[in-house]
């Protein structure tokens, strides 16, 4: 164990460069050894790996706490497990802390936290993502209070980053008791697989209180926070695979709530056609398609982000390009459940489209919903509640909002998903698009129930009023009359006009009316 002052013969020059060395080792090289052993890399590779080459600068190096209890009068560690500091990621300022597990486990002691606050502080002043590489067994338990105290002040300066600055958190480890409160206060998380678990209590207490057996792994390892709960919303497959999607989320993002994000440059190519739209949605209008298609056919190719890809797969939410500029895309997904909204789909998005909103990135909006998902399940669980999140997110986003419906826009869910009337700037469909109440069957079967009962062929008289009822609105051109959609357009137009669109919209200026705050329903 490194002793700080023990180095009394050096010169002030030798003093400073065995300092250096110390920090650097952290716990120890044992220590660093069996972090190398579990497959996870140190505190410091990672922060390597994730700024361009050079560019970390360190602040509080030579951080120590300030304990006495239980031995720690002895035992001290520069930088007290935490390093922390600012860098470059593709050339932007970033803020990053990464928890050395080789030191006390990588626990949050009083001083831990201060560093942490530190650059959170000094990220909120000049405008730039926090990032935290989590690798952590929670409260310094030899300091008590001090370490709960330190906890609840990252939490407050995460609340108060909340909106302002991005903020991402890479769970590289252990990340359990009520330290998850603060990556689950940032905007985004990425778990690492096998080597990191979220939880609140863990495999011991759940058995003691529930008598559950359930292994770490499966209480809140990667694939079960990705999709089961939906707490993290990328699982990765190993560090670098999770530090590489950490630089890949950044790029769609501005650095802060003043800015937009950084376009790429992007050359048009004259003809911005794409025939291969034209073929996707198939002729009955009962059959799936993967809305994914879609996505790829009208964004710039490769440029999509999925995010929470193996959560609420009904819908899907992520980042791409449209000609070099970046767009946020909720989308419902035909292919599952037939692209009905229910509880988990609508917090998804509505998180999403709220994250967005924060950060002035536009929306794009592809729907094809039947509506909302029926059942005594979604009623008793709050589908009221939760559906009204998603609705409020798009009634409160300012930025420049776009819809495409591609097929249904049924019932509520036509409101809901970015309809003219919720405050979408443009709204397209296709020649496919069918904006109702609800399908042309259960409509017919509500308002002509007594003349079908009364028919002689009662199954004859359903179709024919099926019929009727399809040809009046189971097209866009009712909508299209109203003015609620735009335009109708050809799939393969999708592309040529959403550029033109956001261009149009680029210096979109909306604000809501003044107030302390809103109140979504929670
Ligand atoms: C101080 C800790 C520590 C902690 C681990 N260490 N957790 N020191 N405070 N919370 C130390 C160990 O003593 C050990 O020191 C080294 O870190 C590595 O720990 P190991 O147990 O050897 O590692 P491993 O087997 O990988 O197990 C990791 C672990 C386990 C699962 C995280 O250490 C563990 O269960 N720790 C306690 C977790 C915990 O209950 N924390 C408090 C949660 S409550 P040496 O010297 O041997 O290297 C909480 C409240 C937050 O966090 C509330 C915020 C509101």
């Amino acid at each position: 164990m490194p002793d700080p002052h023990a180095h009394a013969h050096l010169s002030k020059t030798e003093l400073l460069a065995r300092k250096n060395e110390e920090a650097l080792l952290g716990g120890g090289q044992a220590r660093l050894d069996a972090q190398h052993k579990k497959g996870k890399l140190s505190a410091r590779e990672r922060i390597d790996l994730l700024l361009d080459e050079g560019s970390f600068e360190e602040i509080g190096k030579f951080v120590m706490h300030r304990s006495k209890d239980f031995g720690l009068d002895k035992e001290y560690y520069l930088g007290d497990g935490v390093v922390t500091g600012y860098g470059t990621v593709n050339g932007r300022l970033v803020y990053v802390f990464s928890q050395d597990f080789t030191v006390f486990g990588g626990s949050l002691s009083e001083t831990h936290a201060e560093k942490i606050v530190k650059i959170m502080d000094l990220a909120m002043k000049n405008g730039a993502p926090v990032i935290g590489l989590n690798d952590s067994g929670g409260a310094r338990i030899q300091e008590g209070v001090v370490s709960l105290g330190g906890y609840a002040d990252i939490f407050y300066k995460n609340t108060l980053a909340s909106g302002v600055v991005p903020q991402l958190s890479a769970i590289m480890g252990p990340c359990a008791g009520g330290a998850v409160y603060s990556p689950a206060i940032t905007d985004f998380i990425l778990m690492v697989e096998n080597t990191s678990y979220m939880f609140v209590t863990g495999p011991n207490v759940v058995k003691t209180v529930t008598h559950e057996n359930v292994t770490s792994e499966e209480l809140g390892g990667a694939s079960t926070h990705s999709a089961k709960s939906g707490v993290t919303h990328f699982s990765c497959a190993n560090e670098v695979v999770c530090i590489n999607h950490l630089k890949q989320l950044l790029s769609y993002m501005p650095q802060n709530c003043e800015e937009t994000a950084p376009a790429q440059p992007y050359e048009a190519a004259g003809d911005e056609s794409r025939p291969v739209l034209d073929g996707i949605v198939p002729e009955n209008a009962n059959q799936p398609y993967d809305i994914r298609e879609v996505i790829e056919g009208i964004i710039d190719e490769g440029s999509f982000l999925e995010v929470h890809q193996n959560f609420a797969e009904n819908i899907v939410v992520g980042f791409a390009r449209l000609a070099g500029r970046s767009i946020g895309i909720v989308g419902n997904q035909p292919a599952v459940l037939a692209g009905v909204l229910d509880i988990n789909a609508s917090t998804k998005a509505a998180r999403f489209v709220r994250f967005c909103d924060s950060f002035n990135i536009p929306l794009l909006v592809l729907e094809d919903v039947p509506g909302f998902l029926p059942g005594t399940d979604q009623e008793w669980r709050g589908i009221i509640t939760n559906g009204a999140k998603l609705l409020y997110a798009f009634c409160e986003a300012t930025v420049p909002r776009i819809t495409v419906i591609t097929r249904k826009a049924y019932g509520g869910a036509y409101d809901v998903m970015n309809s003219k009337h919720i405050g979408a700037d443009m709204n397209y469909a296709w020649p496919t698009a069918e904006i109702a109440v609800m399908g042309a069957k259960g409509a017919a079967e509500i308002i002509f129930k007594r003349e079908i009962a009364a028919a002689e062929d009662p199954e004859a008289k359903l179709q024919e009023k099926v019929d009727e009822y399809q040809e009046k609105f189971a097209t866009p051109y009712r909508a299209a009359h109203r003015g609620f959609v735009d335009e109708v357009i050809l799939p393969s137009q999708t592309r040529q006009k959403l550029i033109r669109a956001f261009k149009m919209l680029e210096n979109k200026v909306d604000t809501m009316p003044r107030k302390k705050h809103g109140n979504i329903p929670l």
